[in-house]
């Protein structure tokens, strides 16, 4: 993936690397005061990000940032609040992470809504938190219960927080859920609804992106979701199915067959 990397890039991704760590470490500590949050904010964003940043402050869309929930190698989620001390979550895709240019790119093309989308990476990235933002908001309408997006602008998303207290609710991974079956049967409705309602496949279930909530299972990470026209749809949705039946057969439930699956999601009739 990496092979054409000149050593020069190979430094300044070792360099940036080892200040998200430093800056992670401190994130940690960090408390309420946005002084302090500035500060680490600075060191790992880029100027176009920490307007965008600051601009929601301004608008009031986010009244606090505090540490981080979890710094990925693409993204970085921020625990905040709005002026009336709802939590939310704040999305962060580092447009420095070029490497993941590559894998978005076959999501966006291929999608309608994201025709003409220029190539360069900013602008993939952007795309990209456009995408989340939009698929959160199609599943929102369609009633199926994913965090409910709340602005998007560039590369920061704003959502609703899932948890409590800047403590997000465990993905199934981290906690599996209590009742397997009811859990594996409720996911396959929602993705049912998120197809023929919203139109969407997810395309990177797994559960580390289901959490449990309120004893419920919850669909997150929205970003790679793909409309049905895509030509990857029916790929994605296949490996979904295979994936929740991988990991609820392993639970001890009675799985379906993935075209069984297949059919009820979609309500395909015959085979
Ligand atoms: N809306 C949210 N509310 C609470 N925690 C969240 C939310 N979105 C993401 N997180 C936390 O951040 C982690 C990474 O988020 P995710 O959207 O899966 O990003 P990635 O694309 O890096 O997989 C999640 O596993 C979860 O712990
Ligand atoms: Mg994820």
């Amino acid at each position: 993936m990496a092979e054409k990397k000149t050593p020069k890039r190979h430094k300044v991704r070792e360099k940036l690397e080892h200040r998200l760590k430093v800056v992670e470490k401190r994130d940690r500590m960090l408390i309420k005061d946005f002084s302090s949050e500035r500060a680490v904010l600075e060191e790992v964003f880029d100027r176009s990000t920490l307007m965008v940043i600051y601009e929601f402050l301004n608008k009031g869309v986010i009244d606090e940032i505090h540490g981080v929930v979890k710094a990925g190698k693409e993204s970085r989620v921020y625990w905040g609040k709005d002026r009336d001390g709802n939590e939310l979550a704040i999305k962060i895709y580092l447009t420095v992470a070029a490497e993941f240019r590559k894998g978005m790119l076959k999501y966006i093309e291929g999608d309608p809504r994201f025709k003409g989308v220029k190539r360069d990476t900013r602008s993939l990235v952007h795309a990209w938190a456009q995408k989340e933002f939009r698929n959160l908001k199609q599943a929102a309408a369609a009633k199926v219960r994913m965090p409910k997006p709340v602005a998007v602008k560039k590369n920061v998303l704003v959502m609703e927080f899932i948890g409590k207290n800047g403590v997000s609710a465990p993905s199934m991974k981290e906690q599996p859920p209590k009742n397997p079956e009811k859990t594996y049967d409720i996911l396959l409705t929602r993705l049912g609804r998120l197809y023929r309602k919203a139109g969407l496949v997810h395309g990177d279930l797994s559960e580390y992106n289901v959490m449990i909530w309120r004893g419920r299972p919850l669909l997150f990470d929205a970003s790679q979701a793909v409309p049905l026209v895509h030509p990857m749809a029916d790929f994605l949705l296949r490996r979904d199915l295979t994936n929740l039946n991988r990991y609820f057969k392993r639970l001890g439930v009675k799985v379906l067959s993935v075209e069984e699956c297949y059919r009820r999601v979609t309500g395909s009739g015959e085979s």
